[in-house]
This record gives structure tokens, sequence and C-alpha cells, in this order.
């Protein structure tokens, strides 16, 4: 048994989420670790919604409330759309916890101590209105390169040249639209280029271990050709305070240096709640951190590697004093640098880029209004971003949830239990099995090794598109063993055998499509006269903050007794009645519908 990590990105808190953020890190994440815990692993699934940094300064002023109620209104939202997803956190927290604040600044003193987080004079872009710190992307300009207008602070978007904003003709805040401001300021700066050698050694150790996508690994390696100290600090005015600058409350640490110590201070606060409630130690996160053997996958969009291929190990380098300054790690001990960084590409919506702005979007909440979660989880799990960029199209997705989950996967769970429920009204048991039938249960048995090792490489499309062959041939075997007509009283022990395998064949199918499909596996364990348990299910709960700060809603659940990875046999004697459908087939029209509402109809 291995400890495992699921360390999954943490949603920004700036809006709702909409599918192609739960398409990149949210079910991919989730079927890695339901696969792990059926295979009898030790897993930790954390996360949480990002709630600092500009964005949400930006949504909040906009809104005229503060950043933390515009955090606590989606941060609800998120929460609550993702349990409705079905994902299996162990927990999902938030990084506003006291927690999460006393873990950062933590990981930030012994980084400091160290001697990695030095303090430099840099030039930054200030809001004349807010006095905050502007992000590159936050000025708009002429470009010098090509004289459009519109290029931003990063990059010109018309010729594609990268910018300073600083080079920037007529440069405006798009928080204010007034000029802003350039001043020198001091800032904390992670020292990258002592951390570079042990980023190196690190890279190549685990692309010798292998598994990274190769675009990952080589994208990351390509980062470290040129590195400079980077700030980990910003003139904001909302943020977790920088250690030692208390009296400047305008200074605070830059998001991303706090966002994704996120993973290790929600593996902390799980502990830590776990103990609350008489169910374990404090410090049983360690052995996902200390423990060197323990495994730690990261999921997320591509847009994110650098923060967790560099940034992350760089911090985790410099706490555990592993740099060339060397050093000593604190309380928390050696920390453990990710095993794998799971990046996914991006989903694109009707061949366009989401953009909440543009209303090119489909938020989570609606599909799941409309919808069956399973039917969003499928088309993500067959047709996501996984190693390309991928489309989701609505057209593609009825079309999709119609012939593949209804008519193949549903059509054969009702056909079996029909038949079973119509000749017996309870699972038969099985005589002498023929060849026919002992070469459906042999290829559906061979999916446990086959669909799992794919699950476990990330090639979730292969693993879901090998359980969906195995469906069509347990469809083969109907047609070509022909039950329906299996009337005769002398063919009657046959019919047995044949719905006997066929059943099995259905249920072994099920605790594959568990992981993928939680919500109905358990809905097609009850039509086959299980207890619908196959899949455990997250919950919301409300908290209060362990250290007294406001109480807020996380996701957890037990996931502990869950089916095991592998054949199980069925039951003979156990009743079946007469199924409902478990899948809710689409009509056509809502194609047009949905293409309506994104104010699309026109060009379909
Ligand atoms: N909020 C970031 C995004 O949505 C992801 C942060 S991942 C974390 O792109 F680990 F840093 F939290
Ligand atoms: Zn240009």
């Amino acid at each position: 048994m291995s400890h495992i990590l699921s360390a999954v990105a943490w949603p920004y808190a700036n809006g709702p989420r909409h599918i192609g953020h739960v398409a990149g890190f949210g079910v991919p994440s989730d079927v890695f670790s339901r696969y792990m815990r059926m295979c009898g692993e030790d897993v930790l699934m954390v996360s949480g919604t990002d709630e600092h940094g500009t964005p949400i300064l930006v949504a909040a002023d906009e809104a005229g409330v503060t950043p933390k109620a515009l955090a606590d209104k989606n941060n609800r939202i998120i929460v609550e759309d993702l349990v409705a997803l079905g994902l299996s956190y162990d927990l999902f927290t938030r990084t506003t916890t006291l927690n999460h604040e006393h873990v950062v600044q933590q990981m930030f003193r012994t980084c400091r101590d160290n001697g990695y987080m030095i303090v430099q004079e840099t030039s930054v872009a200030i809001d004349p209105v807010s006095g905050n710190t502007l992000p590159d992307r936050y000025i708009e300009g002429t470009c010098p390169m090509c004289g459009a207008e519109g290029a931003r602070g990063d990059q010109c978007d018309n010729c594609g040249n990268q910018l300073d904003p600083q080079d920037l003709i007529a440069p405006v805040s798009k928080v204010s639209g007034k000029t802003p401001l350039f001043k020198e300021t001091e800032h904390y700066f992670l020292d990258l280029p002592a951390l570079a050698t042990a980023l190196g050694t690190w890279l190549d150790k685990v692309e010798k271990t292998g598994g990274w996508r190769p675009n990952v690994i080589s994208f990351s390696k390509h980062l470290l050709e040129d590195v400079r100290p980077r700030a980990m600090s910003r003139d904001i005015s909302w943020g977790i305070p920088v250690p030692g600058w208390e009296a400047q409350p305008n200074k605070r640490l830059y998001v991303w240096f706090d966002a994704v110590i996120g993973y290790l201070s929600a593996s902390v606060e799980w502990a830590r709640r776990r103990e609350a409630t008489g169910q374990g130690s404090a410090e049983e996160w360690r052995a996902w951190w200390n423990d060197p053997e323990a495994l730690s996958y990261y999921f997320m969009g591509k847009d994110n590697i650098v923060f967790h291929s560099q940034i992350w190990p760089a911090e985790l380098l410099a706490y555990n004093g592993e740099g060339e300054r060397e050093g000593s790690s604190g309380s928390l001990g050696a920390l453990n640098l990710p095993t794998q960084v799971v990046a996914s590409e991006f989903l694109t919506m009707e061949g366009k880029k989401f953009s909440s702005s543009k209303n090119v979007v489909i938020y989570v909440r609606d599909v799941l209004s409309r919808y069956q979660p399973d039917a969003l989880r499928y088309f993500i799990s067959i047709a996501g971003p996984e190693n390309s960029d991928a489309d989701f199209t609505w057209s593609e997705f009825v079309r999709r949830n119609n012939s593949e989950l209804v008519a193949g996967w549903g059509n054969l769970v009702n056909r079996t239990a029909a038949m079973i429920a119509k000749n017996f009204g309870e699972i038969p048991a099985a005589s002498e099995r023929e060849a026919v039938d002992n070469e459906l249960l042999e290829a559906v048995r061979g999916g446990f090794e086959t669909v799992g090792d794919h699950i476990a490489h990330h090639r979730q499309r292969a693993a879901l598109a090998e359980i969906m062959h195995l469906v069509g041939e347990a469809n083969a075997y109907v047609a070509r063993t022909e039950p329906f007509h299996l009337k005769a009283p002398e063919q009657r022990e046959r019919l047995a055998t044949v719905l006997n395998t066929l059943v099995q064949a259905v249920s072994d199918l099920n605790t594959m499509m568990s992981v993928f499909l939680p919500h109905s596996s358990n809905a097609i364990d009850r039509v086959l006269g299980g207890a619908g348990d196959i899949a455990p299910m997250p919950r919301l709960e409300e908290v209060e903050d362990l250290d007294g700060g406001d109480p807020y809603p996380i996701i957890t659940g037990d996931y502990t007794d869950v089916r095991e990875w592998a054949p199980r046999e069925v039951v003979p004697g156990t009743p079946i009645a007469k199924p409902k459908p478990v899948f809710v087939k689409l009509d056509e029209s809502v194609v047009a519908e949905e293409l309506d509402r994104l104010g699309l109809a026109e060009e379909s």
C-alpha cells in the first residue's frame, strides 16, 4: 500500500467555474483518486478555492463588495458544484483560512531563514486610484513593435511579441482606465538561481522514473534555461501578510506563493480535523509529505505548469534547505517534491476559447441544472483535453449521451435486468458455460488490467474507450446468444447460464465504470439488486475555522469502504426487479436551445 497525494489545482474564487475548469483538473483527478482507492492505496485528495490576488480584488471592486465577501459567495457556489459532480475530495477548503495563513507564513520564514528569499528593488506598475499593483495583463496600451492598440503589458496579441509594461505606448490600467504609475519598491524574491541545480536534479530524476507527459517534462526543463529571482510579494492590500512587513499592510505575499502551499496546508487541515473529530492524529498528514516513499500527483490545466514544476518545487527545496545555500527545514520536516505534474490541455467551446466576459462560457452549474452529472463526466472523460486541445460542442454532447451512454451502456444494463426480472425475478445460477460465455467473461476480467493500466498512466480517454469496447462485446454477446429466443422449457437451463454470464459481465463493467460515472454506477448497482454504494460520494459540510476565523463549507467524505478493483462474483438468488432507465436520452432540440442560450443560434 502506498500513500498517494492527489493534489488538485485550486480554482479561483473570482467567479463560478465553467466546464473547461472541471475538464482540466476536476474529473481527471477524481477518476485517478477513485481508481487508486479501489486498488487499496491510501489516497489523500486535497484542494480548495484560490481566493487571493488581483482578479478577486478587481471582481470585488466591480461588484462593490469586499474581496472576502466575493470569495465567500463564489467559494460556496464552487463547493456546491464540485460536490454535485461527485468529486471525492478528502478535503476541499479555501486559502482564506487561518490554518492556511499559518502554514504559508511558516514556509515563508523558513525559506527566508535558509537564505532563499531575498529583498530586491524592482519597478512595479501601480494603479493610481487603488494603489494596488497592476499585474502585466491588467495594463493595456499601444504596441511599441507593431503599433497595434490594445496590446497587454505581457504580450501583444497582434504581433505576438513578449512585452514589458514599461514598453507600452500610452499605457492605461484596465482597472481604473488611468495611466499607471511606475515606481521603485522593495519586494521579496525567491532566489531561483540558487535553487536551479537542485531543480534540475529533481527533473532529471522524475524524467527517469517516467510517467510525465512528454510536453510537460520538456516544457519544465526548458524553463530552467533562463532562471531569475521571482517576486513573491506584491503591492496589494488583499493577501497573506508578509512576515516582518506587518507595518506595511499594502504589501502582501504573491497569490501564487500562497496558493501552491495550499496542497500542504489542506493536508494539515485535514489531519487536524480528523483529530478534532476523534478519527486520527493531527500529524497524519506527514505520511504523504515526509515519507520519501509517498507519491504525489498534481492535476491542472497547462497554464499552471510553471507554478507546479518550478515555483512550487523551488519553494519546497528552499524550505528543505536543499539549494546552493543549504539550510534546514522547520517543524514541517523535509517535504516531498511532486512525483508527477499531470497537466491537461485546453477545452474550447464550439470552437472558441472560453471567455466569461464574452459570454463564451458554459458554467458547471448550468449543465448540472439541466443534465445528469455523469453525462458531463462521461463527455469529459471520453473526449476531454487530455493530450491535445479538445472542443466541447452541444451536438457532440447530445450524440455521445444518446448513442454511447444511453444506447450502449444504459441499454445493456436495462435489457440485462429486464430479462432477468421477467424470466427469473432473481439472478439465476449458471450451469455448464459454453465457449461464447467464457470468452465474454475473460474479456471483461482482462479489462481490469488494461483499463487500470490506462488510468494509472493518465490515459483516461483510452481507459473509458476500452470499457465502452467491452460494453460493445457484451451487447454482441446478447445478439449471439439470443436469450430472448430461449423460451422452451428445455432451454431454461441455457437461458439461466446466459443471463448469469451477462449480469456477471455487466456487474464487473459497472465496477470499472464507477470511477468515471459514480452516480450512475450506484444506481446501476441498485438495478442489479445491490445496495447502491459501490462508489462513495463526497458531502458538503459546514465547519468552523480551526483557529477562530469565519465558518465555511468544505467538501469531505469517507471513501474507505470502497469496492475492490477486481472481478467479483454475482450472487445467484439476488432479487432483480423490472428496471427503470438510469440514463436520460436527450432530445435533439437540446442542441438548438443551448446554442441559442450562447447566442450562437444563427451560426449553426
Ligand atoms: N487558481 C489557479 C487557476 O485557476 C490555480 C491555482 S493552483 C494552486 O489557474 F495550486 F496554486 F493553488
Ligand atoms: Zn504588436
